[in-house]
């Protein structure tokens, strides 16, 4: 298995049994690789996840792709009231977080201790940045949320190690999903909401600037597959 020497040192004791699984010290974190992909709805990740997994499978890693919210039976069953029903922008972050937690508890995190690379499309800074910057919500109250899903030892949150920010303007975005398909409730929303969106998504890298790689999704589909590719060689990952 091609895994950078630094994540073995980091990583190389696996939760004690009976430990609690979710938490954000690294050297309790497990052997594998945690990757999230974030953008305003019409950035265009999908293609880009879909060829990272197979480059990752190329070079012997067994890949878990999955996507929030969902990722499970339970969590998909919340998606489709996220995307589809109407209700306050509480009610909407709770069932996220929910979703988020049994993706977390059954799927990331046991992926994690297997040693897979677990490729997910969306991830928490989406609720930062669709909850908190589009619907301007509360985002103390995502703080808290996240401190419960995500972390269970004060400080430290079990976060992505690295999240692929497809940064688009909102009209470009809006131009690409024109006629795409029929839009959910979030896609439906106007520009200036994508704006907040988008916003929230750089707020979330400023905070974070270590995690986050920024790709100009602007260019053209195979610079935006060439920019991708060197981040995750960067690391030594590929
Ligand atoms: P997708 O179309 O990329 O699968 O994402 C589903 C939609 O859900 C997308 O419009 C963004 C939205 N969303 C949130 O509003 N909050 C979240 O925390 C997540 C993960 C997604």
């Amino acid at each position: 298995m091609n895994v950078a020497p630094t994540l073995v040192a980091a990583r190389t004791s696996l939760p004690p049994k009976g430990a609690r699984l979710v938490g954000g010290d690294p050297a309790l974190r497990p052997l594998g690789l945690f990757i999230s992909f974030e953008g305003i709805d019409g950035a265009g990740k999908s293609t880009h996840i879909s060829g990272l997994a197979d480059a990752f499978k190329a070079v012997g890693r067994t890949v878990t792709l999955t996507r929030e919210p969902g990722g499970t039976a339970l969590a998909e069953k919340l998606r489709a009231m996220v995307l589809n029903d109407v209700m306050d922008s509480l009610t909407e972050s709770l069932l996220i977080f929910a979703a988020r937690r049994d993706h977390l508890t059954t799927v990331i995190l046991p992926a994690l201790t297997r040693g897979d690379v677990v490729l997910c499309d969306r991830f928490t800074d989406a609720t930062f940045a669709y909850q908190g910057g589009g619907r301007g919500f509360d985002v103390n109250v995502l703080k808290t949320l996240e401190a419960w899903v995500q972390g269970t030892d004060g400080e430290n949150l079990m976060q992505p190690d690295l999240t692929v920010w497809f940064d688009l303007n909102p009209i470009e975005a809006a131009k690409r999903l024109a006629g795409a398909r029929v839009p959910d409730k979030f896609e439906a929303q106007p520009v200036e909401f994508f704006s907040r969106v988008a916003k929230g998504y750089a707020d979330r890298q400023h905070a974070e600037p270590g995690r986050f790689a920024r790709i100009n999704a602007a260019q053209s589909r195979e610079v935006v597959w060439l920019d991708v590719l060197s981040v995750v060689s960067g690391k030594g990952w590929l």
